[in-house]
């Protein structure tokens, strides 16, 4: 089903098994994409070679944010119409993407089995990413559930609305229930003031430890920016746009975070 470049035992021995990171939320249109490309932006700003994976199956537009062309999509690959190293395009400052068909109805399901495929894919082409950085789609779905489950970590995203809050907690329990180990960080976007991101991480975070005796991490916050609408206006990535706004701070921190997290990650499985 899906072409894998064959290669002797003793280079598959020592591939390097990338981290990989699911972007994802209950409600659509949180910001989860905005974050994917200037997380991506500023992992790879930290010597970490990044690619983004853009896995939301209905309504892919990582590439418009980055203003390039689809070209060939992941579903090129998958219909086996293209190799991998064909999907891949560059983007920014070195960042590595692939892009995903828009507008399809009947999106394919991705399950475990065929993702797993794709990031042992992704681990064999030529110099392979450190990171996979994964831009999901909004709800709950096989491919979402399956995304977040064979990562190493999933940043779960919400705003502080209480529509938003419900539907991230809903999809914290399907997490959950497909994969009780999973690492959840929540991370709260648009917020007004550190109070308003408290509030939204210690609602989720109680009910999370109190229903379903689950541990969520808190992996920070996102300020209301308006420069983030003007960046998607302009198609140009928020961080090389305007970085040090607000919001632009907020990302590097959150890259610095997870950076010594994707570190620590190599030392554990790869040396
Ligand atoms: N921190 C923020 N401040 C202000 N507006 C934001 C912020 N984050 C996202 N947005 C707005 O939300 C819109 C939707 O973001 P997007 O990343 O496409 O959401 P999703 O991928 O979750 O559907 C963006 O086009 C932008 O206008
Ligand atoms: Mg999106």
């Amino acid at each position: 089903m899906m072409k894998t470049d064959r290669k002797s035992l003793s280079t598959h021995l020592k591939t390097r098994h990338p981290f990989t990171l699911t972007v994802t939320s209950g409600k659509g249109g949180v910001g989860k994409t905005c974050i994917s490309v200037n997380l991506a932006i500023a992992l790879q700003k930290h010597g970490i070679s990044t690619l983004l994976v853009d896995l939301d199956q209905g309504l892919a537009n990582v590439d418009v944010l980055l203003r390039l062309c689809p070209g060939n999509t992941l579903h090129s690959y998958l219909d086996e119409q293209s190799s991998l190293e064909d999907c891949v395009q560059k983007g920014p400052e070195g960042l590595r993407f692939i892009a995903n068909r828009s507008g399809k109805e009947g999106s394919r399901i991705l399950g475990l089995k065929e993702l797993n495929g794709i990031i042992h894919d992704l681990a064999r082409i030529d110099c392979p990413p450190e990171v996979i950085l994964l831009d999901t789609g909004a709800g709950i779905s096989e491919t979402v559930l399956s995304c977040s489950a064979m990562s190493d970590e999933t940043i779960l995203v919400t705003t502080p609305e209480p529509t938003a809050i419900t539907d991230a907690y809903a999809m914290v329990k399907a997490i959950h229930r497909k994969r009780s180990s999973a690492v959840v960080h929540l991370l709260p976007n648009r917020v007004r003031s550190i109070e308003e991101a408290h509030k939204t991480t210690n609602k989720l975070t109680s009910v999370a430890k109190k229903f379903l005796d689950f541990d969520l991490c808190n992996f920070g916050w996102i300020q209301e920016d308006d420069m983030v609408q003007q960046s998607v206006q302009k198609q140009v990535p928020l961080l090389l746009e305007s970085p040090g706004c607000p919001a632009s701070r907020n990302i590097r921190f959150l890259a610095a975070q997870m950076s010594s997290t994707i570190r620590k990650h190599q030392v554990l499985n790869n040396d």
